[in-house]
């Protein structure tokens, strides 16, 4: 038997190598995602892995994938979780664990494992996507069943089974960073009293530190996707790394939350997501512009749902592929240019054009127009919409 373990080369998952062997008799096949948490990890991976005591380590790039098939739904629809926060490790958590069953598929592992906790969110993506991809998979979840406590047991629990103790500094951060975001949790931020630290922030300069000159830039979508920054096509992942630059230059995108985890406490997070803030902005303008009212209000309705189930691990269900394809048919005519504003800490529209703009001037202009609308007909409207109000009145005055 042999176990497919999501290893990322700091001590926990050093020490979950060999406690696996120890606990499992089973032969340790390590795995690392690149999904753009950057810090060069992957050089001396390898070697690192089979010290621990792993038999391999297979290393699989998933940006580009990562971006198109899991950031780039959410972004099309809108999705947000309780009101703020823009789902960068939740979407990071299935693509990589979907990776994994395919590693074991070809490693011919009969399990997989991962080091998340089991108090947070984690463990339940992780495992709900296992089971949906291929439920005759055995999960193991050491945090959830070994006796070590904190650092200090890891530790001697290395140095007994001859690990060699990572040299990297342990942040005092609990901190998850890929191609969308970097969310920090932990230390300082436990008490929802406390303001973060400026120095704690990685990807943005503050608004108060940014330019004093305003920077524009363009971004083209294409039904709902986008595809340029500035007239430069880029692919999925590039783009988003662009404007992570633009937008963690000018102080965009953070965001000190109180969220609800689905296993039931609260727990105090700050993210900083430049690139999605920006991104998710222009979407909307583009929205306003394209679509009808009935439309955007349905769709706002079911983002909300969309964004819970993504948080909640349930990427993989029917639910969320229905809801993908209700997006799909009403970003159709979501293709145009949106150009945004970027200045200390804010992003907001400048200009918008789509040949599918909804808006017409000729209607909508203060001046005397084309005569489609004409004014004596709202007196009619007027009087039949207002009609329950009318006879309500009615009879509030006969009482
Ligand atoms: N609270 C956020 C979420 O559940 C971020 C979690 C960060 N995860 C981590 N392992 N540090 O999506
Ligand atoms: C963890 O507990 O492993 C990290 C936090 C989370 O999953 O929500």
């Amino acid at each position: 038997n042999r176990v497919v373990l999501a290893y990322s080369g700091g001590l926990d998952t050093s020490v979950i190598v060999p406690w696996l062997r120890e606990n499992y008799g089973c032969e340790v096949v390590c795995f690392t995602a690149d999904v753009g948490q950057g810090g060069g990890e992957t050089t001396g991976l390898e070697e690192k892995a089979k010290a621990s005591g792993a038999s391999q380590l297979v290393i699989r790039d998933l940006k580009e994938e990562f971006v198109k098939d899991f950031i780039f739904p959410c972004l099309k629809a809108g999705a947000i979780y309780e009101r703020k926060y823009l789902l960068g490790t939740s979407m990071a958590r299935p693509v990589i664990a979907k990776a994994m069953v395919d590693v074991a598929h070809e490693v011919g592992a009969d399990a997989v494992a991962h080091g998340c906790t089991g108090k947070g969110n984690d463990q339940v993506r992780f495992e709900l996507t296992f089971c949906a991809l291929d439920p005759s998979l055995k999960v193991v979840a050491p945090w959830r069943e070994w006796d070590i406590k904190g650092r200090e047991d890891a530790i001697d629990y290395a140095k007994k089974h001859n690990v060699p103790i990572p040299v990297t500094k342990k942040s005092i951060y609990s901190r998850d960073r890929n191609l969308w975001h970097l969310s920090h949790e932990g230390d300082i931020l436990e008490d929802p009293a406390n303001e973060p630290k400026e120095e704690m922030y990685l990807m943005s300069t503050s608004p108060e530190q940014a330019p004093d000159s305003p920077e524009y830039v363009d971004i083209a979508f294409e039904a709902g996707i986008p595809v340029t920054v500035n007239g430069r096509d880029l692919s999925p992942a590039a783009l988003v790394a662009a404007l992570n630059d633009l937008g963690g230059r000018h102080g965009i995108g953070r965001c000190d939350m109180v969220e609800n985890r689905f296993v039931g406490m609260k727990s105090r997070g700050v993210y900083e997501t430049p690139g999605g803030t920006i991104l998710v902005a222009a979407a909307r303008e583009l929205e306003a512009l394209c679509l009808d009212r009935e439309t955007i209000a349905v769709k706002d309705a079911l983002a909300l749902k969309y964004a819970e189930i993504v948080y909640a691990g349930q990427w993989f269900c029917p639910l969320r592929e229905g809801m993908d394809q209700f997006m799909n048919k009403v970003t159709e005519t979501c293709t145009g240019t949106v150009r945004m504003k970027l200045y200390k800490g804010s992003a907001t529209v400048a200009s918008r054009t789509s040949p599918f703009s909804l808006y017409r001037e000729d209607i909508s202009s203060f001046e005397e127009g084309s005569g489609i609308y004409n004014q004596a007909d709202a007196e009619g409207f007027i009087r039949l919409y207002g009609l329950p109000t009318r006879v309500r009145a009615m009879l509030r005055q006969k009482q």
